[in-house]
């Protein structure tokens, strides 16, 4: 027997949520003969292609309409690590139409509850529509999880240069060429203990290259696992030696 989602959330957004997930399947299965959504692949096969027009544009494009949700049991994983950290400041890279995004909300706002101390999760969409839609589910949810959300709407990484409270958890779930980029511009703000989660570092290592070498170097700080998910989930903890 599977064990019972640990989320604690009213039936509606369990099952709103629920139903959000099975969409984001049904998509990533026609899209791509893996059935998941790796950017640095379909960039790959779009550049293969070599037609006229820019292969960033075109996979942007066809990405406008698709969730490309975290997994389920990684959602399941996040929500348990934030309430086990007692985490409160959250910043999410790649919030698209904001599953992942709900349940970061939810765990915040118990570990809010139970700590007394502020906090808040930073979403990231470069797409306004996407952006729409997001707020959308959220207000679907309620006010509980819409009113822990700041959504800095544009490119990520000009939108989280600046006002980025001391962070706990850092969710890389963004195109793989910017995992690294975006990682630089958080981690001054990152406090000791801080845990980057990344997500499909097995199967889209390549893709994550140069994130991986930044995370595994030791004069960098962070102490590596790759947790056994479908195809891989990166657990990093900051502890730079310095501080
Ligand atoms: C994998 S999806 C995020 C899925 C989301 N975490 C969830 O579980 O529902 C990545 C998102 O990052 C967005 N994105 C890509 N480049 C970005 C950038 N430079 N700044 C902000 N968002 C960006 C994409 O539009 C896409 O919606």
């Amino acid at each position: 027997m599977s064990s019972p989602s640990p989320v604690d959330a009213p039936e509606h957004v369990l099952k709103l949520l629920s139903e959000l997930h099975q969409k984001s399947l049904e998509q990533e299965a026609v899209i791509s003969k893996k059935r998941k959504v790796f950017s640095s692949e379909i960039l790959g096969d779009l550049e293969d292609k070599k037609s006229t027009t820019n292969p960033q544009i075109e996979f942007d494009q066809l990405m406008l309409d698709k969730f490309i949700a975290l997994d389920e049991d990684k959602c399941q994983f996040t929500y348990q690590l934030i309430n086990a950290m007692g985490a409160t400041n959250i910043v999410e890279a790649g919030t698209s139409f904001g599953v992942s995004t709900i349940y970061l909300s939810l765990a915040i706002s118990k570990t809010k509850a139970a700590t007394g101390k502020p906090g808040i999760v930073i979403a990231t969409e470069k797409e306004h529509e996407k952006a729409e839609v997001a707020r959308t589910y959220w207000a679907q949810c309620g006010d509980g999880v819409q009113k822990e959300i700041d959504l800095r709407e544009g490119d990520l990484l000009e939108t989280l240069k600046d006002n980025l409270p001391e962070i706990d958890l850092l969710l890389l779930d963004i195109w793989a060429a910017l995992a690294l980029p975006t990682l630089k511009t958080v981690l001054p703000r990152l406090r000791r203990g801080a845990v980057v989660l990344t997500d499909n570092t097995i199967s889209g290592a390549k893709g994550y290259a140069d994130l991986l070498a930044f995370l595994r170097d030791p004069a960098n700080g962070f102490q590596n696992m790759t947790l056994p998910f479908t195809n891989g989930f990166e657990m990093s903890v900051y502890h730079p030696s310095d501080q």
